[in-house]
């Protein structure tokens, strides 16, 4: 394989805009095609003011404001980036499935096999095809099928790289990755293509931490490692429960078993359940394929995340109806934050749309802060869960209108700004008794407890 100079992705989503940003910094020699299907979000990408990406997370805007125009590039001419790219990103969304078979668990892989046949009706010369969106083992070899029946005699070598990034902190982990996973066929061709990719990721990326397997231990790590790290969320946010019929502290428990060098430290933070685009529907999917391999008891126990995930989210709602004499009707209920976590703009699956609809279903009038998310998209959220959004819904852009005269405020995402807000002026101006639900548990209770608040935070006992 020459010298790789020209790469595509398709896909200008939460993986394929900042990862192909952190290539484009890192190999300037390296012209990056990014495109995608939607004009708004490309438009988006292209706006001259970077606050307008389509995407926040911390350090993007910059890297895209140094490389856009030089060697970073963002077009619908789908195409053509694909004919002039030597390798061919494939970062589209694989959701859950919504219909048919496999419906609510499956991944839909509609996407990724039109984008295989796009490459396959549109190259001319040979190919490297990368999954870096998250697919269900064996995948790839769909793809192949695809691309190798076309009859043009062009040559296609398919590779898994599953993108492990994390949103809130994408730059850091794309700058800095705890390993590189490259899968690819076990003959001198794949190996080619597995050495063309490894060069790339070469520039910044030491190469003890690029990892090369076959294509279907790499695809399978991605679900897997997404499926462990829920399971210690859902691990977690199980004993956050018991923690509070018991006077145990969640924080406390959680030092105390991570400091356990067989345990670690991390993902240990109790919360109102974990959400993004990923976790939710990757474990879905890992349930779907043991389920159609009929390994029904493995099914069960990865199913048994999913469960622990919705019932915290759902306890979480229960609780602040039944703390307010078993009813929210008509009361002000202020829900600070609406991302799925902080320093992201992305509420897909967020713990707080399902925790307002649960609120809204008892009739309570919801007022909504978040720093960075619009509020068209909290409405369209809440219209995909079927909530009727011209009546008691409310969004404000600053936390202390939110909560004026409420009778109690929830925190459902832990931006750090929450913790320094002033909450002397929030308890002043709230309805009495006021009551705070820290779902995030960043709150120092016993400070908020003196200023006159009752106070829930997640896995303690409550200070009512
Ligand atoms: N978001 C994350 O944190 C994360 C992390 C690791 C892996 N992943 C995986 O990466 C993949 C992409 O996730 P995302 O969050 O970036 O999704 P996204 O929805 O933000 O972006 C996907 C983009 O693909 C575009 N698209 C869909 N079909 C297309 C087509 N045929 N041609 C051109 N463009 C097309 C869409 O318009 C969209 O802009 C998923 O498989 C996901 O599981 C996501």
């Amino acid at each position: 394989m020459s010298t790789i100079t020209n790469i595509c992705c398709i896909g200008a989503g939460y993986v394929g805009g900042p990862t192909m940003a952190v290539i484009a910094q890192k190999c300037p020699h390296i012209k990056v095609n990014v495109v995608d299907v939607n004009p708004e979000r490309i438009a988006a990408w292209n706006d001259v003011n970077l606050e307008n990406l389509p995407i926040y997370e911390p350090g993007l805007a910059e890297m895209v404001g140094e490389s856009r125009g030089r060697n970073l590039f963002f077009s619908t001419q789908i195409e053509q980036a694909i004919n002039n790219a030597q390798i061919i990103f494939i970062s589209v969304n694989t959701p859950t499935k919504t219909y048919g078979k496999g419906k609510g668990m499956a991944a839909d892989l509609k996407f990724v096999e039109l984008c295989a046949r796009q490459i396959a009706s549109t190259s001319s010369e040979n190919k490297i095809v990368v999954e870096k969106s998250t697919l269900p083992v064996r995948t790839a070899q769909a793809i192949k099928n695809i691309l190798d029946n076309t009859g043009t005699g062009v040559k296609y070598q398919v590779l898994s790289n599953p993108e492990f990034l994390a949103e809130g902190t994408a730059i850091q982990d794309l700058l800095e990755p705890d390993r590189v996973l490259i899968g690819g066929e076990e003959n001198p061709e794949g190996k080619n293509a597995i050495e063309a990719l490894a060069s790339i990721y070469a520039n910044w990326v030491p190469r003890e931490k690029i990892l090369q397997t076959n294509v279907w231990s790499s695809e399978l790590s991605k679900l897997t490692a997404n499926a462990f790290l829920a399971q210690r969320v859902s691990s977690i946010n199980s004993i956050s429960a018991l923690c509070e019929k018991t006077g145990a502290n969640i924080d406390e428990v959680a030092k105390a078993i991570g400091m356990d060098k067989r345990i670690g430290d991390k993902f240990l933070k109790a919360s109102v359940g974990f959400g993004g685009s990923c976790f939710q529907k990757d474990i879905l999917n890992l349930v779907y394929i043991c389920r159609s391999l009929n390994l029904q008891h493995v099914a069960d126990y990865w199913e048994q995340v999913k469960t622990i995930n919705d019932y915290q989210k759902q306890r979480f709602a229960d609780n602040i109806i039944q703390t307010l004499y078993n009813t929210v009707s008509g009361k002000k209920i202020a829900l600070l934050g609406w991302a799925f976590k902080k320093d992201t703009n992305d509420t897909r699956e967020t713990p707080a749309m399902y925790v307002a609809k649960e609120l809204i279903d008892d009739q309570a009038e919801i007022h909504v802060y978040d720093p960075k998310v619009t509020k068209q998209q909290i409405i369209n959220d809440l219209e995909y869960l079927g909530v009727d959004t011209q009546k008691n819904l409310h969004i404000h852009s600053s936390p202390y209108t939110a909560s004026e005269k409420a009778h109690a405020v929830a925190i459902l995402t832990e931006w750090d700004e929450f913790k320094s807000l002033k909450w002397e002026q929030i308890y002043s101006e709230m309805l009495k008794p006021a009551f705070i639900f820290d779902g995030r548990s960043i709150l120092d209770m016993q400070k908020i407890k003196q200023i006159g608040f009752k106070v829930y935070c997640i896995g303690k006992e409550p200070m009512f």
